[in-house]
């Protein structure tokens, strides 16, 4: 039987911290805490070690590479660690390539939650009460398992049906279904996070607010989608990564909890907004005249909005920034850090900008 950790040995086991939001969650882990943090990454084309460059020789930081889908590797990294928790980030997690290669999402997504959850029971079970009892496993989803809202509808929460509607959302939903399985069947204490859109440093520019950042800034297309119409409500990347600790410390395991930004937006203001913000901090060019409109995502969700009350009453969580100043920092860092952008734009992301934009 495992030994409880001492205060001194505590650490926790991240999935998918090298890509933008476990990135960023590792980041300001280390910022705020004393305690460890491995950091578990298969380094798919979304990942970028280089994002965590300051704290590769920090002793409180380690790295392990390994696919979430490998039950061994899964299990002798857990023994080889002892986390007191695992907070699962690692996912296929771009809509349209979920569209072009449904199945990477299945296995990555599904297989892989289910494995690293198996793998975790097995961890689980070994400990002694008393780390058994403090252990936690945070399941990092999304909103968009539960499908798409009309204009006037009341926004998701708690209660919210799951419909999920693309192959991205569909893998999440089994995911999130696995996730509460193990807690109702095994009583293991996993907790599930739905969040909305997020942005700000650090994320892949296949994603819209970092795709027009940079094609803003080389002179390329602005593509959106249809009528650019369609709603997100987006939060700035470090108020996912607070509110994640908040219900890692907190959370009730078995429990969903929605994280948003009260910031709901149609595509079209989030480009012109990203356009009128360079002209203030990069002038000479009306960014506007780039934009043009393409074919739709097919089944493109209209609307989505959290209500995050829940968060807000039981763990006194809400965002620091607003749309107005995460999205001005967001740009101002792709600015600052064209470097980042330049090594992450290989010939395999100019063969999916290829893939995605060229037939529309
Ligand atoms: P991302 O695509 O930027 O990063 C995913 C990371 O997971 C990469 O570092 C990748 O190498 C790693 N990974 C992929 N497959 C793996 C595997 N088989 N084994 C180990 N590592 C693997 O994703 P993101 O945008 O940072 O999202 C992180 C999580 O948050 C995902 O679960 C996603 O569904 C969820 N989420 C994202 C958003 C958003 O707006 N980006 C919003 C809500 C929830
Ligand atoms: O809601 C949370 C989800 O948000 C996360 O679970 C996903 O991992 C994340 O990718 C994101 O999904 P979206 O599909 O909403 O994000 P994306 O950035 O791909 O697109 C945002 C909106 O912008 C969406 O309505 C599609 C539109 N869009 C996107 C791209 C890439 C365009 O109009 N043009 C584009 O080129």
């Amino acid at each position: 039987m495992q030994q409880p950790r001492t205060e001194s040995h505590r650490m926790i086991l991240v999935t998918g911290g090298c890509g933008f939001i476990g990135s960023n969650f590792v980041l300001d882990w280390l910022a705020a805490h004393d305690e460890a943090v491995v950091n578990v990454d298969l380094l798919t084309y979304a990942a970028n070690p280089d994002t965590l460059a300051s704290v590769a020789n920090d002793p409180r930081y380690a790295f392990e590479r390994a696919d979430v889908c490998d039950l061994d590797a899964m299990r002798a990294l857990l023994k080889k660690y002892a986390p007191r928790a695992v907070v699962h980030f690692a996912a296929e997690s771009h809509v349209d390539r979920s569209i072009h290669g449904p199945l990477d999402f299945v296995r990555t997504n599904v297989l892989g939650t289910g494995t690293l959850l198996e793998a975790a029971r097995g961890y689980w079970k070994s400990l002694s009460a008393q780390a058994a009892g403090e252990f936690r496993f945070v399941h990092v989803s999304t909103d968009e398992v539960f499908g798409t809202l009309g204009p006037t509808d009341p926004k998701f929460d708690e209660h919210s049906q799951y419909q999920p509607n693309s192959p991205y959302s569909a893998s999440k939903a089994g995911s999130d279904h696995l996730a509460r399985a193990y807690f109702h069947t095994y009583g293991m204490p996993v907790m599930v996070t739905n969040c909305s859109n997020n942005y700000g440093p650090r994320q892949f520019p296949e994603k819209l607010i970092p795709l027009m950042i940079v094609n803003a800034i080389a002179g390329k297309p602005l593509p959106i989608y249809g009528d650019g119409m369609q709603i997100r409500d987006w939060l700035y990347v470090s108020d996912h990564c607070s509110a994640i600790r908040r219900v890692l410390e907190g959370g009730n395991p078995g429990e969903l909890y929605l994280v948003g930004g009260d910031a709901e937006m149609p595509n079209r203001d989030v480009v012109h907004t990203i356009c009128s913000l360079l002209a203030k901090h990069r002038p000479g060019r009306d960014y506007t005249q780039q934009i043009t409109h393409v074919t739709d995502r097919p089944g493109h969700d209209r609307r989505y909005a959290i209500d995050f009350s829940k968060l807000q009453r039981e763990l006194a969580w809400k965002p620091a920034e607003n749309f107005a100043s995460g999205i001005e920092k967001t740009v101002l860092w792709y600015l600052q850090n064209e470097q980042w952008v330049a090594s992450v734009q290989s010939g395999d992301y100019r063969k999916w900008v290829e893939t995605n934009y060229q037939q529309r």
